[in-house]
């Protein structure tokens, strides 16, 4: 971790963000928009390399708007393979490096059928379905404690600035719960008929592991999905990759701009 966060540190000079962003699935290019300083996850001590399409996979320190930001372009994803060590080990660094602030996004399948793809919806609370816990394994008392409370893991002042940002710019959102499953395979219907009686109104393939660990630290989370498709079950449609990014990037314009003015407000 001293490796990790020192060559950081030299690189980065000085710069401390406050805030930090885990950009999903179709929102990576939000991170180009700005003058910063970037650095590939290959460069650094401590973490592997992604391997998603789509995700170029570095940190990216910059200014938005007078907030100093690090952003991840490109997230470890259990299903890659990866612990989930690994998977929110970058959680952990950004903690170390100053971040107070955590923006969470995903791109998510939406259960609820009063919501409609293409909506964003800000995340409520999570189920963690995945079967396992980042905090497993010795405990480093400098970042946490053993036994977290996670009675609060989505800030509920953090929902209502951006609930407040949203209505000013006239950008729609759902608000909801987010059930994490490990993925690789899309669910069945009858999983998603089981998370929707569970209370589940979203699902997806990563966020719960590194909101637990950002919780852990003592961050203030925003967990924002972009609902790309229908879940299994909810219409008679196959699910795809594909229309999981193009809508994702049919709402990319909206996402960033709810994003960037978030930013701004915090
Ligand atoms: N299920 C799980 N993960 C997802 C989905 C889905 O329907 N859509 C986007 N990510």
């Amino acid at each position: 971790m001293n490796l990790t966060v020192n060559y950081i540190n030299d690189k980065i000079g000085g710069f401390t963000p406050e805030i930090g962003i885990i950009l999903g699935s179709g929102l990576g290019d939000f991170a180009d928009n700005f003058e910063s300083i970037i650095i590939p996850y290959s460069q650094i001590p401590g973490f592997e390399t992604s391997q998603v399409q789509g995700h170029k996979g570095r940190l990216v320190f910059c200014e938005i708007n007078g907030k100093k930001v690090v952003m991840m372009q490109g997230r470890y994803h259990f299903y890659e393979g990866y612990s989930m060590n690994t998977v929110t080990y970058p959680v952990k660094v950004m903690k170390k490096l100053g971040v107070k602030t955590l923006i969470i996004t995903n791109a998510a399948g939406a259960i609820n059928s009063s919501f409609t793809p293409g909506d964003l919806m800000f995340i409520t609370d999570h189920i963690n379905f995945t079967g396992t816990n980042p905090l497993i394994g010795k405990n480093d008392d400098s970042l946490g404690t053993r036994f977290p409370d996670m009675s609060e893991v989505y800030s509920k002042k953090l929902i209502e600035k951006a609930e407040q940002t949203a209505k000013k710019l006239n950008i729609s959102y759902q608000k909801g719960v987010y059930a994490a499953t490990t993925g690789p395979s899309y669910e069945t219907p009858a999983e998603i008929k089981m998370y929707s009686i569970l209370g589940a109104n979203a699902v997806g393939m990563s966020t719960a592991p590194e909101a637990i660990v950002a919780k852990y630290c003592g961050m203030d989370i925003l967990g924002i999905s972009c609902l790309t498709n229908y879940a299994a079950g909810v219409t008679n449609t196959p699910l795809s990759h594909q229309e999981v990014i193009e809508t994702a990037a049919r709402v990319k314009e909206n996402f960033k701009t709810l994003l960037l003015e978030i930013c701004t407000q915090l």
